[in-house]
């Protein structure tokens, strides 16, 4: 039997980073898993040859909690640049990368960021497969947090696929294993089997763990992407790859109250 390829994890324990480990190991890759928790820091690139030493592929989870455009973008385009330089300097034979549905015209603020990490990626001497993801079941508990005020949660109005991280973790790993060639499909999608909308999803949530917290949809005229995120942007296009569990199936699942 041919030997598994060493696959190192950057951002292994973040929500999609800790589920590409487990889907990893599951499929018995050897699995080098790293985050700033282990001294590795993709942005300053602190620890990254080290980390990458014997690798074969790279899947890049990391991601910062910043949504301002400016910081995140830092972030990004310094990890791409990062990677693909220790990448190189340890003879990894490609990156893997998370990125998301719609974000083609982003102007603003985290979507922008990624937009950025896209490009500085496909600029690096490496070559990078690019999986684009819709928003994951596990950012509405995010999006709840952020817009939580007393006991109203202020929620962006957004038509999105929602999907698991773990069927994110489950496209990427099969990308890594076999790629897609750029000629076909440039971005690879992976989406949930539905559309939603976060402001549902988000009272599902609450409604199912018994918060008494009410959602409020908002639309907000001073972000320039508002209209991407309602008009269904960030829906998938026709050819991605469309993944359960459903945003409903998985609360039923997870949420100790839903069961
Ligand atoms: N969340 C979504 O709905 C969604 C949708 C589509 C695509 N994506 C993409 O999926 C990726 C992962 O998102 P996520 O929500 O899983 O992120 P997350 O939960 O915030 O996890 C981020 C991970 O990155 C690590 N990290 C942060 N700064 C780092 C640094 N300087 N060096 C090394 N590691 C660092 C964190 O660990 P430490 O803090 O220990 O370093 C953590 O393991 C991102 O590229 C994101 O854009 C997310």
């Amino acid at each position: 039997m041919a030997q598994q390829k060493k696959i190192a994890v950057a951002g292994a324990t973040g929500r999609l980073g800790r589920h590409v480990v487990d889907v990893l190991v599951e499929r018995g890759y050897d699995v080098v898993a790293f985050s700033r928790a282990d001294g590795v820091d993709i942005e300053t690139g602190v620890g990254l040859d080290e980390a990458l030493t014997g690798v074969d592929i790279v899947i890049d989870a990391s991601s910062t909690p910043s949504a301002d455009q400016q910081v995140a973008t830092e972030f990004f385009t310094a990890s791409a640049r990062n990677l693909h330089a220790a990448g190189e300097r340890a003879g990894v034979e490609r990156l893997v990368v998370v990125s998301i549905i719609g974000i083609d015209g982003s102007l603003a603020g985290y979507n922008a960021a990624k937009l950025a990490h896209e490009q500085e990626l496909l600029k690096g001497a490496l070559p990078v497969q690019i999986l684009r993801a819709a928003q994951f079941h596990e950012l509405v508990e995010v999006m709840v947090g952020w817009g939580t005020q007393g006991s109203v949660a202020y929620v962006q109005g957004m038509r999105t696929q929602l999907v698991a991280a773990r069927s994110v973790a489950q496209a990427l790993v099969d990308l890594a294993a076999n790629p897609i060639p750029a000629e076909d499909i440039p971005f690879p999608e992976i989406a949930g089997p539905q559309p939603e909308t976060m402001a549902a999803a988000a009272a599902a949530l609450v409604a199912a763990r018994g918060d008494v917290v009410r959602i409020i949809e908002t639309s907000d005229s001073a972000n320039p992407d508002r209209e991407q995120f309602e008009n269904g942007t960030l829906l998938p296009s026709p050819h991605a790859t469309l993944a359960g569990p459903s945003f409903a199936e998985w609360v039923a699942a997870t949420v100790p109250a839903a069961r």
